[in-house]
């Protein structure tokens, strides 16, 4: 079987040395189609292979329909709004996750954008600590649980907002429960967003959210952009001039933000969150085993659709 990693952000080299090998080893072929800037590059590239591997590159209709060959296509990571899964549902091809494989990585980048938003951005004035405040952590999935317990580490109180997750679960990592999503902001120094989009979570932080937040507030987001309201969140901002917004995906108004507010707020030039190696290693070479299982033994296992 033809194995394709399509990475417009590449692995780390040695993340790719350990997925060939996981899948020569088994028996398949690997292809690479790295840094590619042209989505025509990876309709070319799906031609004729028959399990695919990306990370937040987009598999579209039009890549599965490029595919005729396609059984499987692993993100290798956890956030899957990249893919078609009505269309890869439709075309049969198994989708799968590699959840909690790069938690880690964005966990920590997440505490470290509270350090740096806390120092100003690390200019001169003076900054705070975040010993004593409040992080409010909306979902407690594997990131989000991640955050908080790296968070204690500084003497944080923690506070999380989950209804899929019971609260008895919660409490028992020493996290207050929030009854509501206006709890969490009205409580909390530092909110933490570990949401994915969904039709529900679209653009839903916003003015109403944002607002309630105390002095001196900061979100912060290792999540993804399209789950912020962003023309409310200039209102935001602008009424309210000690609130800061930290993301690691440039919102699509970030020139205007970046002008208005200056250190106030701030964005990472390239998503970043699980760009570490053991993320690369971690999700890549899971996503590798997956498939070889998948293959061998019909391991479906972290499949994210029906059909
Ligand atoms: C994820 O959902 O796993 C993260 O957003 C990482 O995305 P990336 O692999 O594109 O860095």
């Amino acid at each position: 079987m033809k194995v394709l990693v399509a990475t417009e952000k590449p692995f780390a080299g040695v993340a790719v040395k350990g997925i060939r090998e996981i899948v020569e080893a088994a028996g398949h072929e690997l292809a690479l189609l790295e840094k590619y800037t042209d989505s025509k590059d990876l309709l070319k590239a799906v031609k004729d292979a028959d399990a695919l591997i990306v990370r937040s590159d987009k598999v579209t209709a039009d890549v599965v329909a490029a595919a005729k060959n396609l059984k499987i296509v692993v993100r290798a990571g956890a956030g899957y709004d990249n893919l078609d899964l009505d269309a890869l549902s439709a075309a049969k091809v198994v989708a799968m996750n590699t959840p909690g494989q790069n938690s880690n990585a964005v966990a920590e980048l997440a505490v470290s954008f509270m350090v740096y938003m806390s120092r100003n951005q690390y200019t001169p004035a003076t900054g705070s600590e975040l010993k004593g405040k409040t992080l409010g952590v909306q979902a407690y999935g594997n990131v989000g649980r991640l955050v908080a317990n790296i968070a204690k580490g500084f003497g944080m109180e923690i506070m999380a907002f989950d209804p899929f997750i019971p609260a008895e679960k919660i409490e028992a990592d020493g996290v207050k429960v929030a009854s509501s999503l206006e709890e969490l902001y009205s409580s909390s120094n530092f909110i933490s967003l570990h949401i994915p989009v969904t039709p529900q979570t679209k653009g839903s932080i916003g003015y109403a959210l944002l607002s309630r937040m105390p002095k001196g507030g900061c979100l912060v987001n290792t999540a993804r952009k399209e789950v912020i309201n962003e023309a409310e969140l200039v209102k935001v901002l602008t009424e309210r001039e000690d609130l800061k917004y930290i993301t690691d995906i440039a919102a699509d108004n970030q020139a205007e933000l970046n002008e208005k507010f200056g250190v106030r707020v701030f964005a990472t030039p390239k998503k970043m969150g699980a760009q570490t190696s053991e993320a690369n290693i971690n999700a890549g070479l899971a996503a590798a085993r997956q498939i070889c299982d998948f293959f061998a033994t019909g391991n479906t296992r972290f499949q994210l659709n029906r059909f």
